[in-house]
């Protein structure tokens, strides 16, 4: 049996635990670190992970509440709800879940988000300070899953061939912003590749760690893959299965049956990135009440 699997489930309750004890320190000093999750419409698979999140806080000692809107509600009721939310001092992280409905501006709506509180890492704030290296702000919940991965997975990215897939703004772009970064951890020399990028293959194979965040199911085949790479698979991709009981299944951007031979380290998919990036949501939200009792 391969041995080379990245173990995601393993590593968030490592970063769970630590999360723990932080939060034990907050409420030994009359803090709880509270969490709103707000999430508008219908989208199945924005109704799991939203109680995946709710379900952690619980375990971890978080206050959380939720609101779910309908599917009609104005941008500017949404506005009005997250103004409230900015100003509840119980709270010190707010999620809207995406994707919104397409009349709902996202941009606006992140932006609306205090910065201190949006522990999702969306504000332009935060874009900002992830670009520029500047640790007071929040990193997007999957990238930063996807490094702790790499560091907790011994993986050395200084000077190492990275190439991503996928500029989406949630992972591919912070993706690439920080592990170019000039400090630990980072100091890769990376590759964004995009629907336009010409020889996408050529740019894989190049790659000692190869992120996959492009959402089309099993795009990344052997033959992409430099032997011993490290390949994380971010993506999540309904396809159709018959032999399913729901005619369907979820698979990641990797052909992983084909590409865990060759490959030196490899995420499962689902049980890799997937439960980093609620560890990491977590982890944001405990500093941000850190901060919070700070300033
Ligand atoms: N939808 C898919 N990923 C995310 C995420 O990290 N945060 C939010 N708010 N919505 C998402």
């Amino acid at each position: 049996m391969l041995t080379n699997l990245i173990d995601g489930r393993a590593i968030a309750e490592q970063l769970h635990a630590e999360t723990y004890q932080r939060v034990a320190a907050l409420l030994s000093r009359g803090v709880q670190p509270g969490l709103a999750f707000v999430r508008v419409g219908e989208d199945p698979a924005s109704k799991v992970y939203v109680g995946m999140k709710e379900k952690t806080c619980k375990r971890l000692g978080f206050f959380s509440e939720t609101y779910v809107l309908p599917q009609a509600t104005t941008q500017d009721e949404l506005l009005a709800l997250l103004a409230k939310l900015n100003a509840d001092p119980r709270l010190h992280g707010i999620l809207v879940q995406a994707p919104l409905p397409p009349h709902i501006n996202s941009a606006t709506v992140y932006s609306t988000v205090l910065p201190t509180k949006d522990v999702d890492g969306f504000h332009p704030v935060n874009v900002g300070k992830l670009m520029l290296g500047e640790p007071s702000g929040f990193a997007p919940c999957t990238p930063a899953g996807v490094q702790q991965l790499l560091i907790r997975s011994g993986v050395v990215t200084d000077g190492a061939e990275v190439a991503v897939l996928g500029r989406g703004d949630i992972v591919g772009k912070p993706m690439a912003a920080m592990l170019c970064q000039k400090s630990k951890h980072a100091n890769a020399t990376v590759t964004l590749c995009h629907s336009r990028t010409r020889g996408v293959a050529a740019h894989c194979r190049r790659a000692d760690i190869l992120i996959a965040a492009m959402g089309v199911a099993h795009f990344v085949k052997a033959e992409m893959v430099k032997p011993g790479a490290v390949v994380i698979d971010v993506g999540v991709n309904r396809i159709a299965d018959p032999t399913a009981k729901d005619g369907s299944r979820l698979v990641g951007d990797v052909d992983l049956a084909n590409v865990q031979p060759i490959a030196g380290k490899i995420t499962p998919n689902p049980g890799g990135v997937g439960p980093m990036t609620i560890a990491m949501l977590m982890q944001n939200t405990v500093r941000a009440a850190e901060q919070a009792i700070q300033a």
